[in-house]
């Protein structure tokens, strides 16, 4: 069993550090890594039978259809008002629930005074449809619509959220989920997802400066004021016995969470939308910016006056997320049994030669600004990493920071495989993971889909300032 960095937690420099500028002057790329670039890795060996776990999809010819407007909303969060963008009107948007082989359609509308787009988190999508201004599509202006359509390749929970100016987009409510159901959805009494945030309040508003010199130097925007689904640590009543699918998704600008939930049953069932291969303790998962956790939650046979509590224990001090209370009539006893979809254990594949390091590292001086970089550049003055069609890449993110950066790669799916050369090889794939400060972590990529795809960090300012480049699949 892979072990997943068990309780291998970054503390987070305290908020006023700072000496950190100091050491992001001048950052000079001369460390040698000394791996071979650009060498064809004999993972192909291992990637027949692993491509294949993606089974291809049957269409319904089903069209869900759904208007979407992105506007100015005033929305209350914990009691302070609040200058939001939302989706429709509410933060988070509309749930879009779509079952596999659906097709989503989705008109959407821009009457935000900025540009936006939407891009489609986790989900294989054609490429043109990834909304990624200057990449994919253009920008969005204020008061233009732009149709997404696509067929939604792999079930599980995927989201919604802009990709333009998105550090003040986002953090203003910007996002919304899309559900993709397979037959699993018998198997749970309710499916529940949790739409965790973090605010910036100051002054009694969301602080509205965005971007500043203190978020770039450290880890982004953390805000002071945790929701889920847009609520203060709301309470979700299970009834005895009762099975819930509970969906916990991180849409932070930056914030990383340790979820706990003890006193439960609960059992890890998906990671970024897809099932595990194989048991995996939630006390040893980040749920970073842009990461899923799917939980199958199962109430005691007796109804108790004391509630279960959601912590997130990344922080030095834990911070509550949300309760359960288990109250009510019981509904009939069930044995949960998951059935696991197993894929090759890929032992030995940390021995392979490495395709491509990518350095994460920052470059700039406190009065002029600060970049963050990939392999010494910043977008969009990057260099495209290139990856052909299902062939495996394994690539080495070696953060030369003292920062987090929660890496992302649109349209495709990738395994961890070591980290700071030890095997660490996770029973499933992702689409975001947390690299840690100094931190090497070695992915085996599977480049699924065809087109240009962005792969960048998702502290939403790291990004701003840079950390953004394009893997260029052909
Ligand atoms: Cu949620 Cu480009 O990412
Ligand atoms: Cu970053």
């Amino acid at each position: 069993m892979a072990t997943l960095q068990p309780n291998a937690r970054f503390f987070v420099a305290g908020i006023a550090s700072a000496g950190l500028v100091g050491l992001l002057v001048a950052t000079v790329f001369t460390d040698n890594v000394s791996l071979p670039n650009a060498v064809k890795s004999s993972a192909s060996v291992y990637a027949a039978e692993q491509l294949d776990w993606f089974t291809d999809i049957e269409e319904t010819g089903k069209v869900v259809q759904l208007d979407l407007v992105a506007a100015p909303t005033i929305i209350t969060v914990g009691g302070v008002r609040i200058n939001s963008f939302a989706y429709n009107g509410q933060v988070p948007g509309p749930e879009i629930r779509v079952k596999l082989g659906d097709t989503v359609r989705v008109k959407f509308t821009n009457q935000l005074p900025q540009e936006t787009t939407i891009h489609w988190h986790g989900v294989r999508v054609p490429n043109a449809m990834d909304g990624v201004p200057g990449v994919t599509q253009s920008s969005v202006k204020p008061g233009e619509s732009f149709t997404y359509e696509f067929v939604p390749k792999d079930a599980g929970t995927y989201w919604y959220h802009p990709h333009v100016n998105t550090d003040e987009q986002m953090e203003r409510g910007l996002y919304g989920t899309l559900i993709v159901e397979d037959e699993t959805a018998n198997e749970f009494d309710r499916d529940i997802t949790w739409v965790i945030d973090d605010w910036l309040i100051r002054n009694n508003e969301l602080y509205p400066h965005f971007s500043t010199m203190h978020d770039l130097a450290h880890d982004g925007r953390w805000g002071n004021l945790i929701t889920v689904n847009g609520q203060v640590s709301p309470t979700l009543n299970m009834q005895p016995n009762e099975l819930v699918r509970l969906r916990l998704i991180n849409v932070a600008n930056a914030r990383v969470i340790a979820p706990q939930l003890r006193g439960l049953e609960t059992t890890v069932i998906a990671i970024d939308g897809l099932p595990v291969f194989d048991e995996i303790s939630l006390e040893d998962l980040d749920l970073a910016p842009g990461n899923r956790i799917d939980l199958a939650v199962q109430a005691p046979a007796v109804a108790s006056s004391r509630s279960f509590t959601l912590v997130d224990t990344f922080t030095r001090q834990a911070n509550t997320v949300a309760h359960i209370a288990v109250i009510g009539s019981p509904l009939p006893t069930r044995n949960f049994d998951w059935h696991y979809t197993p894929a090759s254990q890929w032992e030995g594949i940390e021995n392979e030669p490495v395709d491509e390091v990518v350095e994460l590292d920052a470059e700039g001086m406190h009065m002029m600004g600060i970049s963050w970089l990939m392999n010494g550049r910043a977008f969009p003055n990057h260099q495209p990493i290139e990856a052909s069609w299902e062939e495996f890449r394994v690539i080495e993110l070696v953060n030369k920071s003292s920062r987090l950066h929660p890496m992302h790669i649109h349209g495709q799916f990738f395994r961890v495989i070591s980290r700071n050369s030890d095997a660490d090889i996770e029973p499933n794939w992702r689409d975001t993971v947390l690299v840690g400060p100094r931190e090497r972590v070695r992915i085996a990529l599977a480049p699924l889909e065809k087109g240009e795809w962005a792969f960048h960090c998702h502290a939403l300012e790291h990004a701003e300032a840079g950390m953004i480049t394009i893997l260029s699949v052909e």
